[in-house]
């Protein structure tokens, strides 16, 4: 139980707008492989490790996204072993690939080759010498021109025909950065929304142009990783749920740098959505990649309001939400119930003196400010002994995050939400 003490502990907090980074560069070394609904800001995650965890061995990001806490954790030699956790196996790809260092001379001997391939295969499709086999999936043509389909294919094909796993994969990354840059989808949206007839009527992408120009960034990416990253570091990249049981061992992590869910996926990041084309061309089971939403922290709305959470801070906002809207409450308290489910994970696998960091988002709903920060060390503080030591306020100068959603799930219907994120500091005494 939350003791009366640590309900009236007073909380630091301070809006420090050093932590903005306002015009840092976000995309040196492996940062720009992939784009990832609300990424971390590399210099962020390189700020929390070096202030408290200059003396850490063992890092674990429990909602690793696309890699950034562990790549940064790899710049840096302390570390003896890594591990990242997501659910979406898109992440799974990116990071894995971001971690993975491989010698230049390998992969300019490999692309070297794949670029004779397509060409090959671009001229004889062209001449109609060669039919490419195309994929199926429900709604391509959708999503993809006629010409798009074709090209994407034939790097498909071409990449299959990669030997080196960590090479392929290296490919893959670039691939589905690709089928996003050239897909029928807006840009400026995480969630799938098809280009209006006129912005599809000008929309002739070069695939093949695109895919070399993605691939050919990462590879100077690559080239500046292998120079600095600590090899000696075992990264370990595991699909499971930060909610369930994890295979991380008891008392083994001395430093946690995350960012979570900003709340629940129907109404704030649809991972799953973004992922969604990408992991279809990538040949994922279509149904593994419909779920990916549901099995999203708060992906499943509570059957019941009553709920036995130690938070006095939720128990007070969910007094006003369900006042406002008692089935929005279901949503907003969804992900507070999967979250004290990681919160008890994250203790066990925690060793004391360990420092967790959490980069959230106090969203608003109903016009009502969810206390996120407040809502975490609450439910951390019922578990053990966290001191909670401060949280930094900054500002979201980017559109790394969108600023706006649609509440309603109705596009168009945009609510400015998020300009502020809360960096949250705890230590497990
Ligand atoms: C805000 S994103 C992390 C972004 C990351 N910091 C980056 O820089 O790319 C949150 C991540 O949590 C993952 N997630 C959601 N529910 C999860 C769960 N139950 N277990 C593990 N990961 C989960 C999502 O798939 C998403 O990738």
């Amino acid at each position: 139980m939350l003791s009366q003490s640590l309900v009236k502990e007073k909380r630091t907090k301070t809006f420090d707008t050093s932590w903005d980074f306002r015009t840092a560069d976000t995309k040196y070394s492996n940062h720009g492989f992939h784009s990832y609904p609300a990424m971390m800001i590399p210099q962020i995650a390189r700020r929390l490790i070096e202030t408290y965890g200059a003396k850490a061995e063992i890092l674990l990001d429990p909602f690793m996204g696309s890699g950034t806490a562990l790549l940064e954790a790899t710049l840096h030699q302390n570390f003896r072993k890594v591990y990242g956790i997501d659910i979406n196996p898109l992440a799974l790809l990116i990071a894995k690939v971001k971690t993975t260092p491989i010698k230049l001379a390998l992969l300019k001997e490999e692309y070297v080759k794949f670029m004779q391939r397509c060409n090959d295969d671009f001229r004889a499709v062209n001449f109609k010498e060669k039919i490419v086999e195309k994929p199926y999936f429900f709604n391509i043509d959708f999503w993809f021109k006629p010409h798009v389909i074709t090209d994407l294919a034939i790097l498909k094909s071409n990449i299959a025909k990669v030997e080196d796993e960590n090479i392929r994969n290296f490919f893959l990354v670039a691939f589905s950065e690709t089928v996003r840059d050239v897909s029928n989808t807006r840009s400026n949206e995480y969630k799938l929304y098809r280009k209006s007839q006129d912005m599809l009527r000008k929309h002739n992408p070069k695939t093949f142009l695109k895919f070399k120009e993605n691939l050919e960034s990462n590879l100077v990416g690559m080239e500046e990783y292998v120079n600095i990253c600590n090899k000696s570091c075992d990264v370990r990249i595991l699909a499971e749920d930060t909610r369930n049981l994890t295979s991380i061992p008891e008392g083994e992590v001395d430093l946690i740098v995350t960012s979570p869910p900003y709340g629940d996926s129907r109404t704030t990041v649809a991972y799953g959505q973004f992922s969604r084309l990408a992991l279809q061309w990538l040949g994922y089971d279509p149904k593994e990649v419909l779920a990916i939403d549901k099995v999203s922290l708060g992906g499943i709305p509570t059957k019941e309001l009553e709920n036995g959470l130690e938070s006095p801070h939720l128990a007070q906002t969910m007094k006003q939400v369900i006042e406002q809207d008692p089935k929005r409450a279901k949503d907003v308290l969804s992900f507070y119930v999967d979250f004290a489910k990681c919160v008890k994970e994250l203790d066990r696998v925690t060793k004391k003196g360990a420092f967790l960091c959490f980069v959230v988002g106090n969203r608003t709903v109903k016009g009502i400010k969810i206390p996120t920060d407040d809502i975490i060390t609450d439910l951390f503080q019922a578990q053990n002994n966290y001191k909670h030591h401060h949280t930094f306020i900054r500002n979201i100068p980017s559109k790394r995050m969108p600023r706006s959603n649609s509440p309603t799930n109705v596009k168009g219907n945009h609510a400015v939400t998020m300009n502020e994120e809360w960096i949250v500091i705890l230590e497990k005494l």
